[in-house]
Parts: structure tokens; sequence; C-alpha cells
């Protein structure tokens, strides 16, 4: 079983890494193999729409991207962290979606498995927001869950904190690390379905 996390926040130990550190304690706790990959230490481009992937199935842009690619394609679990930025999910997580265009245009258009090898894998979403404004989480989710749709990764569940701002405040909300462990347990027990 293993696990692949990967973190979207620019700002490294902050709080959706903290957090994610806890669900990848839980997991590793129920035994699965965790990876967290955080995308502020890697260097890649933006999608540039030159559609070779509709052809080839791969992106031709060579860069850290393709490292993610065989990542994906190894994991069991897929968990994708990001605080809200400007209402959605943060520029570098965002960009490494868009990348995913040749994951859509396997399936799509060239009808071959969006990852390879086929495995039943899951997917969630761990992210944390500055204000407890209402609905702050939707955008992010409907990038997040439309990314796993095209990749055949069944949506297991989510994890979002409101109200948590300055760097390290989520440690004032052990129920949310907590919650981030037993998610962690879940994810890798197999138990985790949306809804908890
Ligand atoms: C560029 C930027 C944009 C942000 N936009 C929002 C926002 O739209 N809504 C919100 O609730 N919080 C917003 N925040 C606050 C972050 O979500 C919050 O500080 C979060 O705890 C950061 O998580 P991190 O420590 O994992 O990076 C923003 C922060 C930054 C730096």
């Amino acid at each position: 079983m293993k696990v692949l996390a990967i973190a979207g926040s620019p700002r490294r130990q902050g709080n959706t890494d903290l957090l994610l550190a806890e669900l990848l304690k839980g997991a590793a706790s129920k035994g699965a193999e965790v990876e967290a990959v955080f995308l502020q230490n890697l260097k890649f481009s933006t999608c540039v729409h030159c559609d070779s992937c509709l052809k080839e199935g791969k992106c031709r842009i060579q860069d850290d991207m393709q490292k993610i690619y065989d990542k994906l394609a190894e994991a069991d679990v897929i968990v994708l962290a990001s605080p809200v930025q400007f209402a959605g999910i943060t520029a570098p997580l965002k960009a490494m979606i868009d990348r995913c265009q040749c994951l859509w245009a396997r399936k799509y258009v060239l009808k071959i498995p969006p990852l390879s090898p086929m495995k039943n894998r899951r997917g969630f979403f761990l992210s944390v927001s500055g204000t407890r404004l209402k609905n702050m989480f939707e955008p992010s989710l409907a990038v997040v869950k439309t990314l796993f749709h095209v990749i055949n990764v069944d949506y297991a569940g989510e994890l979002l904190v409101s109200g948590v701002d300055e760097k390290g405040a989520i440690l004032k909300h052990p129920e949310a690390l907590q919650q981030a462990f037993q998610w962690g347990q879940k994810l890798a027990e197999g138990t985790a379905r949306q809804g908890g």
C-alpha cells in the first residue's frame, strides 16, 4: 500500500504541511509506505498547451513533472494538500494538475488508461483556510475532484479546516490533527469513504 502525498503550500512547515504530516503518520502506523512530495522543492513548467500529448500520450516537457507522473502511477492512495489562496488551490498545485493534461489525453483521446498499471486508486484532499468564510473550499474541491475523476481515482474524502492563518496555527487545533491522523489510518486500511 503506497500513499503519495503532494503538498502544494509555498510555505514549508506551515499549516498544510503539519496537518499532512499527521495524516502520513496515521497511514504509516497502519503499515503503509508513505511519501510526501513538496511541490515547492520541484522545478516544473506550466502546461503550454502544445498538444503533443494528444498524439504521444505523454508530456514532452522534460522537467520534475516526469517524476510526478511515475509516482502517481505507483501510488494506491493520492493525497493532495493545499491551503486556500485567493479562494482556490495554490499556483504550484494548479500548475501540477494542469500538467496532467497528458493523462486526460490518454483517457479521452487515445483511449488508454491514464495511469498504468491500472489499480483501484483512492484520492483525498486536505486543505486549510485563513478565513471562516462559507464556501471557501468549493473552487479547490471542484479542481481536485476533476483531476481525480480524469485519472480514475475514487474520491475517498477530505479534511478542510477553516480559521487557520498564521504559521503553526493548526497546532492549536488538536482535534483537526487527530482527524488527519485517523484519515491516514483509514486510507491505509482501505476503509476511507466519502463522508467519513
Ligand atoms: C497569497 C495568499 C492568498 C490567500 N487567500 C486566502 C483566501 O482566499 N481565503 C482564505 O480563507 N485564506 C487565504 N489565505 C490564507 C491561507 O489560506 C492561510 O494562511 C493558511 O493557513 C496557509 O496555509 P500554509 O501555512 O499551509 O501555507 C491566503 C494566503 C496567501 C499567502
